[in-house]
């Protein structure tokens, strides 16, 4: 079998403790990647740590610039230089937009946002000087589709997408590339927050739609599995995506009917 292309490459994957973070973790693991693996929560990082010794915990909030630029500057003196970063961490708050708080607001604007901001600007001035590297930030399908009840978090993943296209338009001629995964519902602990005492109805309600909520269902049928979302995104960061920049990927079975 011919060695993956990831084989020796530095990844740093934020939000790596769990979920889809932890999925996009154990898909580069498996193409030989070393994982930069950062996450506010230790326990978590430490769990996936032990599963491979390809997995290097760093400990860290993705909203404070600082603690994030001395990351990325340890890592490499660590790790070496970073060929792929994905921008997973994110928290979702919920609420009519009429009465979500200033710290519900900030807060997530800190993480979605600023974190992506934070994690690209430090990797990508790396990236640039040296002439090559991917960046995938993973947005959300609630960016391009008006959903109630998730005015801040839709609002703070549209500026990350934007960010991160923006991004790529300046770095496209110093070799990087930079794009979005913008996933549907998927099956994790955030999706699962959601779903509240009858885990089996808010499922089949995901699934078939509520109109009540003016969500049309997912055409495919199905909740994604994180793996789902790490197949495109290993896509994205990989050579066979060399000529795609700046594009928005929707892994959501349909759910936006592409809208
Ligand atoms: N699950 C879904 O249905 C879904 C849908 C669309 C988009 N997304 C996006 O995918 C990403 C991953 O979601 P998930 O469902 O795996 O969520 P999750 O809540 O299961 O995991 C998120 C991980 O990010 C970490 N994290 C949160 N804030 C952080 C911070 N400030 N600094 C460092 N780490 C932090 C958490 O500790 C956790 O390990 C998020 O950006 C989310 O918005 C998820």
């Amino acid at each position: 079998m011919p060695q993956s292309e990831f084989a020796g490459v530095v990844a740093m994957v934020t939000g790596a403790g769990q979920g889809i973070g932890a999925a996009v973790v154990r898909a580069l693991v498996a193409e030989g990647a070393v994982v930069a693996a950062v996450d506010r929560n230790a326990g978590s990082l430490a769990g996936l740590a032990e599963e491979s010794t390809a997995v290097h915990p760093y400990v860290l909030d993705v909203a404070d610039s600082q603690a994030v630029d001395t990351a990325v500057e340890l890592m490499e003196d660590q790790l070496g230089p970073i060929g792929v970063l994905v921008n997973v961490a994110g928290i979702l708050r919920t609420g009519l937009a009429v009465e979500l708080s200033d710290e519900d607001w900030s807060e997530t604007f800190a993480v979605n946002t600023s974190g992506v901001f934070h994690a690209s600007r430090a990797a990508g001035r790396r990236m640039a000087a040296r002439g090559r590297g991917a960046v995938v930030t993973v947005g959300s399908n609630a960016a391009g589709v008006p959903r109630a009840g998730m005015a801040a978090y839709a609002a703070s993943k549209a500026a990350a997408a934007m960010f991160t296209r923006c991004l790529g338009l300046e770095l496209a001629r110093s070799g990087v590339r930079c794009n979005v995964v913008s996933p549907g519902s998927t099956d994790t602990e955030m999706q699962r927050a959601l779903w509240g005492e009858d885990p089996e109805a808010a499922e089949r309600r995901v699934i078939d739609g509520d109109l009540e909520a003016w969500r049309v269902g997912i055409p495919i049928g199905r909740i994604a599995a994180p793996a789902d979302i790490a197949e495109a995104v290993l896509f994205l960061a990989s050579d066979r995506a060399r000529h795609i920049t700046m594009h928005d990927l929707y892994v959501d079975g349909g759910a936006t009917l592409r809208a």
